[in-house]
């Protein structure tokens, strides 16, 4: 084990104990004042980040074996049944929120009631797919400005909801889930991947034909830009398509955005910048993007040749390396690790700030370089 990645692997493992002892089962976002003050369980159940906090513990339940880990993971797990159940307000994102929590414990301990609880949100992605247009709708009318129509909303934030899918329909042993998938996946690419490697964030459809009428800018700059943290949910989940589908144009297309994406993020040391076509100034970074950059590209190391494998494995180093020296806060006494994380370009109420997907993602790409991690996708 090289010595840098021991280091880092007990720094995490120090916060996340310290966390852990702090806020338990508690659902936390992001800090204020260094401090997980919000419960999520009490402010929006439905938020689509509330399974990343589960997803850490059971990532350092499984490489550690501590119990308290499980313990508090599984209370969020209890907390989330409320969002389940009570299914309006659920959305797109369902695969953030179950394959974190309940599918990471059936995986982890075999419980039929987590396998039931991850059967249902895979059963409420998928009834969200229109058979017409082949793709699977974001958002529901409550989510977007007034006098805008969703109906036919694709973002690229999906690809990384519908690995849920692909467990499901193994699970079942029945391809329904799947062809929603893969048929999403197609539109995905379609419609949303450029030619050189960048993507965008929305792409209206036609809700009767599938047809493209518009992209917009969404959480990037503006709709022919490239916001990072969108091309890194493009990067990895096309990597994993390739996982359960075995179709070779998802590792091309997961593999072209990976070119794009080192590319430009060599450009600011390997700390992505929010939007990598964004205006010099201000200049915004999303260190939440670089993490799951690192993890799509040990993804697709994982599913090439050895010479290749160098590739990805050697740029996922350098953006792990380079947000833990740079972006990080490793002490025990104050909440969030990874700091420079922007949530979208254009809003003005999130500064530069600590997101728990962004210490997720440092959690999950720092085990899979140790090659101690659990695949919860
Ligand atoms: N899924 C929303 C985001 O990436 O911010």
């Amino acid at each position: 084990m090289e010595i840098w990645l021991e280091k880092l692997f007990q720094k995490l493992e120090r916060k996340f104990d310290a966390e852990c002892s702090r806020i338990g089962d508690k659902i936390p976002y992001w800090t204020e004042d260094g401090e997980y003050k919000t419960d999520y369980a009490e402010k929006n159940m439905n938020w689509w980040t509330n399974g990343f906090w589960p997803g850490i513990l059971w990532q350092m339940y499984h490489a550690t074996g501590k119990e308290r880990y499980r313990q508090a993971a599984e209370g969020v797990e209890r907390k989330l049944d409320k969002a389940l159940w009570g299914f309006t307000g659920l959305h797109h994102d369902v695969g953030f929120m179950w394959l974190h929590s309940a599918v990471a414990n059936y995986r982890l301990t075999g419980s039929t009631e987590s396998r039931n609880r991850g059967l249902l949100a895979a059963s409420i992605l998928a009834g969200r797919y229109n058979p017409a247009g082949r793709f699977i709708r974001a958002w529901n009318p409550d989510c977007v400005e007034e006098g805008q129509d969703c109906t036919g909303w694709i973002i690229v934030d999906s690809m990384m909801n519908i690995p849920l899918l692909y467990w499901a329909s193994k699970e079942v042993e029945d391809p329904r889930f799947y062809y929603i998938a893969k048929n999403h996946a197609n539109t995905v690419r379609r419609t949303l991947v450029r030619e050189d490697g960048s993507c965008g964030h929305i792409a209206c459809l036609n809700p009767d034909t599938g047809e493209l009428e518009k992209i917009l800018a969404g959480q990037g700059y503006s709709e022919t830009s490239s916001w990072s943290r969108g091309q890194s949910w493009i990067l990895y989940g096309f990597a994993l398509s390739y996982r359960y589908t075995g179709d070779p144009v998802y590792l091309n297309t997961a593999k072209k955005t990976a070119h794009y994406v080192i590319a430009n993020a060599a450009l600011t040391d390997y700390v992505p910048l929010c939007d990598y076509r964004q205006p010099a100034e201000p200049a915004y970074l999303d260190a939440s993007a670089g993490l799951c950059t690192a993890c799509g590209l040990l993804e697709i190391a994982d599913h090439v040749g050895a010479e290749e494998k160098r590739l990805y494995r050697e740029h996922a180093e350098r953006i792990v390396k380079a947000i833990a020296e740079t972006c990080c806060d490793w002490d025990p006494g104050r909440d969030s690790i990874v700091q420079n994380c922007k949530v979208d370009y254009h809003s003005t109420g999130d500064r530069q700030t600590d997101l728990i997907y962004a210490d997720y993602f440092l959690a999950e790409a720092v085990l899979r370089l140790m090659g101690k991690e659990f695949l919860i996708w």
